[in-house]
């Protein structure tokens, strides 16, 4: 069954502890924590406080996402917050294999990001070190974004590498996903979807939302 990560950035902060509760009870298998820093992209978000308040809250991993420059310096603090999973862009890191260990040795899943326009090579020489690879669908940092369609064929030739060469590994698609693209984007290949607007900000409520996503994204027999 494909994983929902309802993506926080959407959520009403202020209800934050509630909200979360909500998605939990809804089926939602990763809570997705999107830190932004004001440089890798031009928006500030949230940091190690938020997640360590989050992880008093849930159970579910926590499934991180740093937009930030030099994310290596701050591994450990996310690590020691309660991040389960620990995603950096390959555009920011430029000792991203040091980054990847650094996650594991720190008791964490790895993950790497690519914005749109980087190519699926440059993941290439880390395919063996990470446990997730996240394909962003929209250019990052913001929420409420349209999905960018030319990213299916990369989620596809993604999922075609990871099974030739590392299977088990998570595709995690990011950016724009409703209950309308969301079937085309697990068809293309993708295990895990961050969701911020559809589910956040859903007309029908929280738990309508995943349940729609849900629905959405069965396997048909
Ligand atoms: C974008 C973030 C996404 C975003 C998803 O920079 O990484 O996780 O919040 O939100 P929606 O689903 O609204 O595009
Ligand atoms: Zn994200």
């Amino acid at each position: 069954m494909i994983k929902l990560a309802p993506s926080i950035l959407s959520a009403d902060f202020a209800r934050l502890g509630e909200q979360i509760d909500e998605v939990a009870r809804a089926g939602a298998d990763y809570i997705h924590v999107d830190v932004m820093d004001g440089h890798f992209v031009p928006n500030i978000s949230i940091g190690v406080p938020v997640v360590a308040s989050i992880r008093r809250v849930t159970s579910l991993p926590l499934d991180v996402h740093l937009m930030i420059e030099h994310p290596e310096r701050y591994i450990s603090d996310f690590v020691k917050a309660g991040a389960d999973i620990i995603t950096v862009h390959v555009e920011a890191s430029h000792h991203l294999l040091g980054t990847i260990k650094a996650i594991k040795e720190e008791g964490a899943r790895a993950g790497v990001s690519l914005n749109p326009p980087t190519p699926l090579s440059a993941v290439d020489e880390f395919i063996h070190d990470v446990d997730l690879v996240l394909v962003m669908s929209v250019n990052p940092g913001f929420g409420g974004q349209s999905f960018i369609p030319e990213t299916l064929p990369k989620i596809e030739n993604m999922r075609k590498i990871i099974d030739n060469r590392k299977p088990g590994i998570e595709l995690e698609v990011d950016g724009g996903i409703n209950a309308d693209n969301a079937p085309d984007i697990v068809e293309a290949g993708a295990d895990v979807l961050a969701v911020g607007n559809s589910v956040f900000r859903a007309e029908e409520g929280i738990s309508g939302a995943i349940q729609r996503l849900r629905e959405a994204t069965l396997e048909k027999p």
